[in-house]
Parts: C-alpha cells; sequence; structure tokens
C-alpha cells in the first residue's frame, strides 16, 4: 500500500481526504490510501514519519512554515518562500514543494483584470507567503495586512485601511481562516463600505463555499472566487509530484 496524507490542526474543515478517496476511486487507484493526521503540535510528525509504507504528505494550518525544519531537501520556490505544503519521500529522504503556488495562480487569473495591480493579502501566514509569490511573478504590487501592530516592514493592521487603500487595491485576497467552517459567522475586518464593482475579492477558503467575505464583496457588485478550484489545482500538483519516477 501506498500511503499519502496531510498534517495540519484542526482538520475538521478540509476536503482533501474527501478529494483523494473520490480520485482513488474515479481512477480505479487501487493500491492508495489517504489519510488525516491532525497532529496539535509539529513534534508529532516523526511518529508519522516512522510509516515506511508513508510516500507523500500535504501540510495545512498552522504548519507550513514549522514543516521545513523536518525536511532534507526542498525546491526552489519553497527555498525563497520558506513555506511548504507538499512533501514527496523517497528512501527516508523528505523533499518540501510548494503546489499553493501552482493553484493559486492558475485559479486566481481566470476572473483577474489587467487594472487589477495592486493587492491587499489579509494575513501573514504560510500560504500568504505563496500568494506574495505568484503576485510577484505576475506583475502585482501588494501589501500585507496584519493583526500584529509591531509587524511594520510592509504590512499594514486592518485598523489602518483607509478608503483611499481600498480604493486604489482592487484584489484583495484573503489568507486567513477567517470565515472557515465551523465559525461560519466571522469575517476578516475591513472596512467593506468602500469595496466596489472594480473589486476582486478572493478567499482561499473554500468550506463554506461561500465566506461571509465573499458575499460581502458580491453584495457590493465584485467580482468574487473561494478556494475550491485552487484545492483541486495544488491537490492535481501534489499526487504529479509523488508520482513522478525516479526524482524526489
Ligand atoms: N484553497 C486552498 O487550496 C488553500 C490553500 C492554502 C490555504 N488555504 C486556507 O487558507 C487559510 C490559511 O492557511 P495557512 O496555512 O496560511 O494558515 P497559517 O499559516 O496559520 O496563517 C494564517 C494567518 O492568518 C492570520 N490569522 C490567523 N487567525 C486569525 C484571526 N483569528 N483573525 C485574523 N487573522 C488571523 C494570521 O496572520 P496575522 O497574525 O499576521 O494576522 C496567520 O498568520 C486556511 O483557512 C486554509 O484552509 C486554502
Amino acid at each position: 500500500m501506498r500511503k499519502f496524507g496531510l498534517i495540519g490542526y484542526p482538520l475538521g474543515h478540509s476536503f482533501s481526504g474527501k478529494y483523494f478517496r473520490e480520485k482513488f476511486h474515479r481512477e480505479s487507484i487501487e493500491d492508495c490510501a489517504y489519510s488525516n493526521y491532525e497532529i496539535p503540535s509539529i513534534s508529532a510528525l516523526s511518529d508519522i514519519l516512522k510509516d515506511p509504507e508513508l510516500n507523500g504528505l500535504n501540510v495545512t494550518i498552522p504548519y507550513k512554515e514549522s514543516v521545513i525544519s523536518f525536511l532534507h531537501k526542498k525546491n526552489q520556490v519553497v527555498e525563497e518562500i520558506a513555506a511548504c505544503n507538499c512533501i514527496k519521500i523517497l528512501n527516508g529522504e523528505l523533499t518540501g514543494y510548494n503546489t499553493d503556488v501552482i493553484g493559486f495562480e492558475n485559479s486566481l487569473k481566470e476572473k483577474l483584470r489587467i487594472a487589477d495591480k495592486s493587492a491587499l493579502i489579509l494575513g501573514t501566514g504560510g500560504s500568504s507567503k505563496a500568494v506574495a509569490w505568484v503576485l510577484k511573478k505576475t506583475g502585482i504590487e501588494y501589501l500585507f495586512v496584519t493583526r500584529n501592530k509591531s509587524l511594520h516592514d510592509g504590512r499594514i493592521t486592518y485598523e489602518e485601511l483607509s478608503r483611499e487603500i481600498l480604493e486604489s487595491h482592487p484584489l484583495i485576497i484573503n489568507t486567513t481562516p477567517v470565515g472557515m467552517h465551523p465559525k461560519t459567522e466571522v469575517y476578516p475586518p475591513i472596512p467593506y463600505q468602500w469595496i466596489g464593482r472594480g473589486h476582486y475579492l478572493f478567499d482561499l477558503v473554500y468550506n463554506p463555499s461561500k465566506t461571509l467575505f465573499l458575499e460581502k464583496g458580491e453584495l457590493a457588485g465584485a467580482r468574487t472566487k473561494n478556494g475550491a478550484d485552487m484545492l483541486a489545482i495544488q491537490a492535481e500538483a501534489s499526487w504529479d509530484i509523488w508520482n513522478k519516477k525516479g526524482k524526489a
């Protein structure tokens, strides 16, 4: 049996297990299994890695950065952004990749307009690094928005979001878990009254499919997109990496 899985905490919101189980069934892949490893601390990864049948892992909230210390090798994107969401395990050697980058890039462009030249990235965690990497590559300027008042290099706080800042940043990307199942009644604290038809609100959250963040954007006439396509694209990219012959 070739085993794969997802590490993170909590994992109640995650569709990854369902995605891979359906894929294995649909494509008659019988020698593979995909499990959730809900670990309250990254140190618990050591025990999971003892399984000789484990071939690959996805990594989600909150371990995309802390998992780096377990890797023997990193691809160039992981080197650059220090965030990893996909690990290939070959002969006990762990190589880190970032397929969020591929998922976000391909998913974003569906509704992207030429005028979307600057973005606000809500949150400064693991997936925000992948988002920033893609925006830079695409030629879109960005500003991080954080709860943390002491982080002031290229970042602002939610309290500092003015009308001028909102109106000059048509793209707003939620990389926080705010609004994610089961706490669906909350939303990122941005001044929604200044969002309009020129905006594009992208939420990495996909459960629920329409968060309050997206609902508020939709009400203001903005373009909106959730993280469901991104999830599917990054999952398929992980599968390709795990099955690439020879190379780790
Ligand atoms: N669709 C997909 O394929 C996909 C891919 C990746 C991630 N995601 C989703 O994206 C979300 C973030 O994942 P992640 O791995 O980047 O998590 P993470 O590393 O824990 O980072 C999340 C960031 O959000 C901010 N944050 C956390 N709790 C918050 C709160 N209560 N209020 C406001 N801000 C808060 C924090 O930034 P500050 O401390 O700077 O405020 C934190 O660094 C999760 O919901 C995950 O499921 C989806």
